[in-house]
């Protein structure tokens, strides 16, 4: 479905300096597949969500999907920034029915789904108001609701979860399970927290510090339907701790128990 081939990306700075966000990373995800990335700040995750996006261009390698090289932003693809990034001039509800204008498929079933979605991230009742009388972790949801509303074959998402507070984190992503349990799609998810990574994911990138490669690719052995706590399991701690190790170069000190 999405193919890295040895995609690196160099970006030049206002100084005429270099900066290589991503070193060389290759990488298949299946259709339908929940792919988390982890790593340090700064390691090129973003980059890597924009490059399969079609926001930026690769410096070196090829990002395909479904076998076509990607060279700009497609239609089957949902995605949420790290930044909420809403239009301030729009209302909630008309920001979340966004991409459907774009596709000039704003109908009434369009206009229900959003409602639906703005209902299910708890901010019902503010398809009226603007951005900026939404707090963060708000306006961060309606995001997610924008990037869904049209039923993308692929989702792209950024620390999604990040600016919400821990109960509602947790109550956002099994939501984000039950939707795709609903309507399958690819997923790629960059986050901070290795517990988000494992719970939701079917397989967990590593990423190393920057200049970005990947350090390894952790499968998650955990049943779905999922649920946080799985983090009190033997086979949590097992990955969990594996991909600690990765992320932080320790050596394996001790087997699972
Ligand atoms: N447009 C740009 N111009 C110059 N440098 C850039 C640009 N975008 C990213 N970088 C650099 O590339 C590196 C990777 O950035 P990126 O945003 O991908 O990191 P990240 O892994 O998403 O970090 P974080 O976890 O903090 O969000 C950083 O060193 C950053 O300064
Ligand atoms: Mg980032």
């Amino acid at each position: 479905m999405i193919r890295l081939d040895a995609v690196g990306k160099s970006f030049t700075t206002a100084d005429g300096d270099t900066v290589e966000a991503l070193g060389e990373a290759s990488l298949e995800i299946e259709a339908g597949e929940f792919v988390a990335i982890v790593g340090p700040s700064g390691c090129g995750k973003s980059t890597l969500l924009r490059l399969i996006a079609g926001l930026i261009a690769p410096s070196a390698g090829q990002v395909s999907i479904g076998g076509e090289p990607v060279r700009q932003p497609r239609t089957d693809v949902g995605i949420v920034f790290q930044a909420p990034t809403l239009l301030p001039w729009a209302d909630i509800l008309s920001n979340v029915l966004f991409p459907l204008r774009l596709l000039g498929r704003r109908d009434a079933a369009g206009i229900a789904r959003a409602r639906a979605l703005l209902a299910m991230a708890g901010l019902a009742g503010f398809e009226h108001r603007k951005p900026r009388e939404l707090s963060g972790g708000m306006q961060q949801r309606a995001a997610i609701c924008r990037a869904l509303v049209h039923e993308p074959a692929i989702l792209l998402m950024d620390e999604p979860f990040g600016a919400l507070d821990a109960l509602t984190r947790e109550e956002m992503a099994l939501e984000l399970l039950r939707l795709l349990a609903a309507r399958p799609a690819t997923v790629v998810f960059v986050t901070h927290s290795i517990a988000e990574a494992v719970i939701l994911a079917d397989r967990v990138v590593v990423m190393t510090p920057r200049p970005g490669r990947i350090a390894d690719l952790v499968t998650v052995p955990l049943s779905r339907p999922r649920d946080f706590r799985q983090v009190s399991t033997p086979e949590y701690d097992s990955v969990a701790e594996r991909i600690r190790r990765l992320i932080f170069r320790r050596p394996a000190v001790r087997a699972a128990a």
